[in-house]
């Protein structure tokens, strides 16, 4: 088998991480780059030596020389794109979120079952955080018990990114499907993916993207508009599961608070761990408390470790050597939660799943 061909549709932020993973891995050729800002998918060929470039993603995926493809667009052309190229027999990872809507996610689901002999894996990049990894064997092997708590922050004082992340039609919302969905998903995965039984949660608009403050800085988004937003700024939600083990969550792009924070936290009935922003594992043993901090080099979210595991998992798949860790069924998962979270609040009720 000679190298794996690699398209990167989408050529943004992101896009610099996927780039640079699949530089590092002996197993890909970084063949083509597309984006419909035209300059950019040239440019970023030009960078990382892809032999072509496109504006139109139907091309690239017209091309048969490529082999697998990454998705890192907006949201909104995510189930598009993913069907699209599943369909023209392409291996796909696609960025997180799967997509906007539980429609477009079980439309996606289909297609994957269509093409079952194509890998076709979700970019939940932090399950391949080393802290992440490290902390899964310990509750492989039992060390916390039965996982009935789990409790996830991320909080921006001032970081709305503007742009189409602050348009609801391109991003499907704000802060819970852009930056909730990491620490929702981490929590759910170490929780061993239970069921969701319901969900009640609250979004809120009550700060708009605040871009009159002053002196201090954040992420903006290449297009960034100060008068366009429509997305909450702050959501919360109690995710109740039906082996009865529940999450807590709240996340923001703004909010009064002191400072930035996250905090990502498993209780089980023989231990508990902190995830973020340091791992640490709690237990018992004789009749005393432990906090055990393990020795290894990233003990939060190492980003650039993260993302090179996730693509040289996926190119570990694609070889046929292993079964991606990260399904398009978790992907479908995900988006009942972070769907369910914006109806909930919708409605002002807790809404139920069968
Ligand atoms: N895993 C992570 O930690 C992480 C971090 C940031 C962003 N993301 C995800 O990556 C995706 C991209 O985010 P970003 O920050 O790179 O955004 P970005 O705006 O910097 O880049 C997106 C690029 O996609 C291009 N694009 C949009 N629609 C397209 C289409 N239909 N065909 C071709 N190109 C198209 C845009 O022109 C732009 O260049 C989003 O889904 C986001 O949620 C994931």
């Amino acid at each position: 088998m000679g190298k794996i061909k690699i398209g990167v549709i989408g050529a943004g932020s992101i896009s610099e991480m996927h780039f640079e993973s699949y530089k590092n891995n002996n197993d890909v050729e970084i063949y083509a780059v597309c984006d419909i800002n035209e300059q950019r998918a040239q440019e970023k060929a030009e960078k990382y030596g892809a032999l072509k470039y496109y504006k139109n993603y139907q091309d690239l995926l017209g091309d048969s020389e490529v082999d697998a493809v990454s998705i890192c667009t907006w949201n909104n052309s995510h189930a598009e794109i993913s069907i699209a190229a599943l369909h023209a027999g392409k291996h796909v990872l696609v960025e997180k979120p799967l997509c906007k809507t539980i429609e477009e996610a079980y439309g996606i689901e289909k297609a994957v079952k269509e093409n079952s002999e194509k890998v076709f894996q979700i970019g939940f990049v932090r399950r391949f955080g080393t802290n992440t990894q490290v902390l899964k064997n310990f509750i492989d092997s039992g060390d916390l018990g039965e996982i009935y708590y789990a409790k996830a922050s991320c909080i921006r004082a001032l970081g709305n990114p503007g742009g189409w992340f602050a348009d609801k039609e391109r991003s499907g919302g704000g802060p819970l499907i852009d930056i909730g969905i990491h620490v929702i998903d981490l929590c759910w995965y170490l929780m061993g993916k239970p069921k969701v039984k319901s969900i009640s949660g609250n979004t809120y608009n009550k700060l708009g993207n605040r871009s009159n403050i002053e002196n201090k800085s954040f992420y903006k988004a290449a297009d960034y508009d100060p008068d366009k937003n429509t997305v909450e700024d702050l959501a919360n939600a109690i995710i109740r599961f039906d082996n009865g083990a529940s999450l807590m969550v709240d996340v923001s792009f703004t909010l009064h608070a002191k400072e930035e924070s996250i905090a990502v936290n498993l209780y089980g009935d023989k231990g508990g761990a902190e995830i973020e922003p340091r791992l640490q594992i709690v237990t018992e043993k004789n009749n005393t408390i432990l906090n055990s901090t393990p020795q290894i080099d990233a003990l939060s979210f190492d980003f650039n470790k993260g993302f090179q595991n996730e693509i040289d998992h996926f190119v570990t798949c694609i070889k046929g050597e292993a079964e991606t860790i990260s399904t398009v069924q978790d992907g479908v998962e995900m988006m009942k939660i972070l769907v369910g979270v914006y109806e909930s609040s919708e409605k002002g009720a807790e809404i139920s799943f069968d």
